[in-house]
């Protein structure tokens, strides 16, 4: 299958780590297709030479950037101008048919099937659904499309600052023209799903094939104790403790199979992300129901997501009611679910 192949990108190096951890996931679930990262001149010769062993190609291409700050405040990512640097996957044209997967992308199982559909197919957005994710789609490579989407980019733009705004503008019949096209969410499962929805994550979060960490905060972020095999990091990143077993996962792959490849020195640590955000209420309260679940990788994830618990500080109600109340979005967030005792429930834990 030498024509058809994942696609993925980095413009930096700490991106690059993430472009090997899921390329090394791909090669792990044996993918019979080609495996090509794009990469911009800021990553680092060293990067890229080890990018070229995971990889089959790893293509230099120039940075696009829309440069739209008004919009990509609206996402609190700035950095997020140049994911246009994706256009470039168009270009692609020795490749009849692609899959483009973000960096932060991870693949859990083989996932070839989805070169049975047609362009442009997606999963949903979990923040809007009537948008597609652009962390994983299916496309055909093609200079006429290329040039429309450059040319597209510079007469609308896009109305993330981003590219999901541009391609969701430009394949603006996602929504209702082909059902085909809609990918299962198994296929981009993002955290945001987790504590927007439990208790579906609880019905089908096991059948996830590809985990997508989606946010400002990425998996390279964290540290990771080999030792126990878990992820460790500051109390306060409660996003920590929200996918422990698939945060375990992506490490236990970089600690095993890709950090063996990288130089001591000469891997760049910079990142052009704005750092650490303050995570929403609704993360805590995932934080709170998933953190006693945390490093336990050998647990079969499925087992781990039915075991999720919930032990609040003294509780005025029954703590099955005050369960109830999380799941339902009803948290006390001011009173006895506040952030202060999250943290202190929390840190008694970590400690
Ligand atoms: N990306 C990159 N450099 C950056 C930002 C993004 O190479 O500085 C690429 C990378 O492949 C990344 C994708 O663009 O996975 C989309 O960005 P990100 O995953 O951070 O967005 P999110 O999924 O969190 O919205
Ligand atoms: C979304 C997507 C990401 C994209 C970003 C900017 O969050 O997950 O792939 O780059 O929006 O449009
Ligand atoms: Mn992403």
């Amino acid at each position: 299958m030498s024509d058809q192949a994942f696609v993925t990108l980095a413009t930096n190096d700490l991106y690059g780590k993430g472009a090997l951890v899921l390329g090394t996931s791909l090669r792990n679930h044996r993918t019979t297709r080609q495996l090509v990262v794009l990469v911009s001149p800021q990553v680092s010769n060293n990067m890229r030479a080890v990018l070229g062993k995971i990889f089959d190609e790893v293509i230099l291409v120039n940075v696009l950037d829309s440069k739209d700050s008004a919009h990509l405040a609206m996402i609190k990512r700035p950095e997020l101008g140049v994911t246009f640097t994706k256009l470039h996957c168009w270009a692609l044209t020795h490749y009849s048919k692609c899959i483009f997967m973000d960096a932060d992308t991870l693949v859990l199982c083989n996932i070839d099937e989805l070169f049975e559909r047609e362009e442009l197919s997606a999963a949903p957005d979990p923040g809007w659904p009537d948008c597609f994710n652009t962390g994983v789609f299916v496309y055909r490579p093609s200079i006429e499309t290329y040039n429309e989407l450059l040319q597209f980019s510079t007469e609308k733009g896009s109305f993330d600052g981003g590219d999901q705004g541009l391609l969701n503008s430009f394949f603006s019949n996602w929504a209702t023209a082909d059902i085909n096209k809609h990918l299962p969410f198994i296929y981009n499962l993002s955290s945001v799903a987790i504590y927007s929805y439990l208790p579906a994550f609880k019905q089908y979060g096991a059948d996830a094939k590809v985990v997508h960490f989606l946010g400002n905060t990425k998996p390279w972020n964290y540290s990771y104790n080999p030792k126990t095999r878990c992820v460790t990091g500051d109390s306060h990143d409660y996003s920590l403790v929200t996918h422990p077993e698939f945060l375990n996962m992506w490490w236990d792959i970089f600690t095993t199979s890709v950090s063996p490849l990288l130089p001591v020195h000469g891997i760049s640590n910079e990142q052009s992300s704005s750092g650490t955000q303050e995570p929403s209420c609704l993360a805590y309260a995932l934080a709170f129901s998933c953190g006693l679940s945390f490093c336990r990788k050998e647990e079969k994830l499925s087992e781990a997501v039915s075991q999720l618990s919930f032990t609040p500080p003294p509780p005025a109600v029954s703590s099955e009611e005050r369960r109830k109340k999380w799941e339902q979005g009803q948290a006390d967030y001011m009173g006895e679910d506040s952030f202060q005792n999250i943290q202190k429930k929390l840190d008694a834990y970590l400690n």
